[in-house]
């Protein structure tokens, strides 16, 4: 049921070149999510839990594309790039729950804080494994790697400098669990 009952996103996203990373693969994708994401945030009460559901599925291939990336380029599996995807996810998808058992407003709320989460990660976490991949002559289309001496001694579990909100990651693990669950903590 739509209607003054239901408010508008307080937070919505629109692509920019700001958020290019200047590598085609992962734009591409991004792309893709900030398009689906949008298509949430102006989707009517009836369409909402089926285009979260099409965002959540495009998620987890994003994050697991990059975890993938990470695997093969150095990084411990538990680094906190890939711990933020795990978290996010596991959010999104008690949205996901709690939306087809009705709560949409768990979906929008979510949905618009996605729309400040994204940016973020893109320009912090992202943005530093595309570098990553760019110094060590990775090809992400590929998989060939130009400059395996490049490799580090030892598997990376920071982000190269972006790991700053590792600590309210945790806190938003609760937030997971809790039917208003709030990605807000994961972004900070
Ligand atoms: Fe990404
Ligand atoms: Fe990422």
């Amino acid at each position: 049921m739509s209607g003054p009952l239901t408010p508008p996103p307080a937070h919505t996203l629109t692509w920019s070149d700001a958020l290019s990373l200047q590598m085609p693969v992962m734009d591409h994708t991004h792309v893709e999510f900030v398009d689906l994401l949008a298509a949430v945030n102006s989707s009517d009460d009836t369409a909402l839990v089926a285009r979260w559901a099409a965002l959540v599925a495009h998620t987890v291939e994003h994050f697991g594309q990059e975890d993938a990336w990470m695997a093969a380029t150095g990084f411990a599996p538990e680094n906190c790039h890939a711990t933020q995807h795990k978290v996010v996810l596991q959010v999104l998808r008690e949205g996901l729950k709690a939306g087809e058992a009705g709560q949409l407003a768990v979906i929008r709320q979510m949905a618009s804080e996605l729309a400040l989460w994204f940016p973020h990660h893109a320009q912090t976490m992202d943005a530093s494994l595309a570098l990553h991949m760019k110094s060590m002559g990775y090809d992400p289309e590929t998989g060939q790697l130009a400059r395996p001496e490049q490799l580090p001694a030892q598997a990376i579990s920071g982000c190269g400098g972006a790991c700053s909100s590792e600590a309210s990651i945790e806190n938003s693990t609760e937030a997971a669990t809790a039917p208003q669950a709030d990605i807000s903590p994961a972004v900070a």
